[in-house]
């Protein structure tokens, strides 16, 4: 007699290793930084795309409730919660092949800029696309990221830099969300100073916070306002006089803050509250001790450091040990890191940036979702949380960072739908 199904059931059972990130209500500093909630031979039993229970498979595929569930069968695999990656740029055109052969060739990131490569040109890719062509092209990068395991990804704006473009970039955002990925949506008007508004760089500030953004608010176009403060973007005043019109709007606040040069910006997100400072490459001791004492997520984007050849990573290390709660994202953009792929930010936060295997994965899922404002829904495996996971062909959840550069994603599920599943599993099953 074949067996009937419950369509709405789904058991995933005989994980070697089912790490849930369970346990603690909000961002994680110290030793919870490092606390993976390991379930040895764990199973998640999935009702309606959400988690209904989780433990010993044992245990749970005896449950009365799991009765006439289909079946993933991960034994011998790691599972683990989708990643979060919360900072990207993924609406941003095409790729930028000159400016990385300029790089390549000794090319400094302002001197890109100054030959008309940099963030300008993307903006002009930008403002000349269809929206059509925008989706597509961001379509193939959430392709990407599904098959390296991301299943929530944060949107900035920032290289429309004017009303029709920005626009048409968060309309973008909201079309692709839930499509299947969740897609948080960050204005990021405040990236660059247009050239139409070249020297102008107050007049534009003062135009998005008294026009612009209040629309943005009204149709509900993002969730987060971001600001650029480093050297050739907009000065510790300017962000200051942005970040304050965005929060009097309601927005919660980010900062791409110290990528190239000490500027503050971190002492300005921690007194702005912000839910978060990305980058952070020059923050110095004070603003370490600032931020980890504060609710303020430390969001580290090492890949930008490495495509750009560069050896000065974020202090991970002295960041955790003070107490930060600390976020892993891929900062995907076609200038400084082209890359969806979490798997590598891993590694390279592992190899580089000396975080244990267990503190990349909690910082790049269930921290990245604080960083989101979304870890009431994703970001760890517990009762009543979206059934966002992933599978990975490994036995073992070091293996993932150790095998740089190695897609090891067996099987990826938003909302307990299979979205991704790799033909043939290379891993023998116990
Ligand atoms: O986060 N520094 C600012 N923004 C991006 C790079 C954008 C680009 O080069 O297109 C970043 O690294
Ligand atoms: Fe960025």
């Amino acid at each position: 007699m074949p067996k009937t199904h419950n369509p709405s059931l789904l058991l995933v059972r005989g994980a070697r290793q089912l790490l849930t990130m369970r346990g603690y209500p909000g961002p994680r500093r110290g030793a919870a930084l490092g606390d993976l909630g390991i379930v040895p031979d764990g199973a998640v039993l999935i009702r309606d795309g959400i988690i209904a229970s989780l433990g010993p498979t044992r245990r749970v595929e005896n449950l009365e409730l799991a009765r006439g569930a289909r079946e993933i069968d991960a034994s011998g695999r790691v599972v683990a919660p989708g990643f979060v990656d919360c900072h990207t740029h993924l609406v941003c055109g095409p790729s930028r092949l000159p400016d990385y052969e300029m790089q390549i060739s000794g090319a400094t990131y302002p001197q890109i800029a100054r030959e008309g490569g940099g963030i300008l040109s993307t903006m002009r890719a930008v403002r000349e696309a269809p929206i059509r062509r925008l989706i597509l092209q961001a379509q193939q990068v959430l392709d990407w990221a599904i098959r390296h395991g991301s299943t929530t990804l944060e949107a900035k704006s920032g290289y429309g830099l004017d009303e029709t473009g920005e626009r048409k970039t968060l309309r973008a955002c909201h079309l692709l969300d839930g499509k299947p990925l969740d897609i948080v949506p960050t204005y990021l008007g405040a990236h660059a100073v247009p050239p139409e508004r070249e020297g102008r760089a107050d007049e534009y500030i003062r135009w998005m916070c008294t026009d612009f953004m209040p629309k943005i608010r009204r149709r509900r176009l993002a969730r987060f306002v971001d600001v650029n403060c480093d050297g050739d973007a907009f000065t510790l005043d300017q962000a200051a006089r942005y970040l304050t019109a965005a929060k009097d709007l309601g927005f919660l606040l980010k900062v791409h803050a110290e990528q190239f040069s000490h500027t503050g910006a971190t002492r300005l997100a921690v007194e702005m509250e912000a839910v978060s400072a990305d980058h952070l490459e020059y923050i110095d001791k004070d603003d370490i001790r600032l931020i980890a004492t504060s609710p303020t997520i430390a969001t580290l984007l090492p890949g930008a450091v490495f495509h750009f050849g560069l050896d000065r990573y974020p202090p991970a290390r002295a960041l955790i040990d003070a107490g930060a709660a600390v976020a892993l994202a891929t900062d995907f953009n076609p200038g400084s890191s082209p890359t969806c792929n979490m798997q590598i930010i891993l590694s390279i936060a592992c190899a580089h940036m000396h975080m244990t295997p267990a503190e990349a994965f909690v910082a790049s899922t269930i921290n990245a979702a604080h960083a989101l404002r979304c870890a009431d829904r994703v970001g760890s495996i517990e009762t009543g949380k979206q059934a966002d996971l992933v599978v990975f062909d490994a036995p073992d959840y070091r293996e993932i960072p150790y095998h740089f550069g190695v897609n090891l994603i067996g099987l990826t599920m938003k909302k307990g739908v299979v979205l991704f599943r790799k033909e043939k599993a290379p891993w023998p099953e116990d």
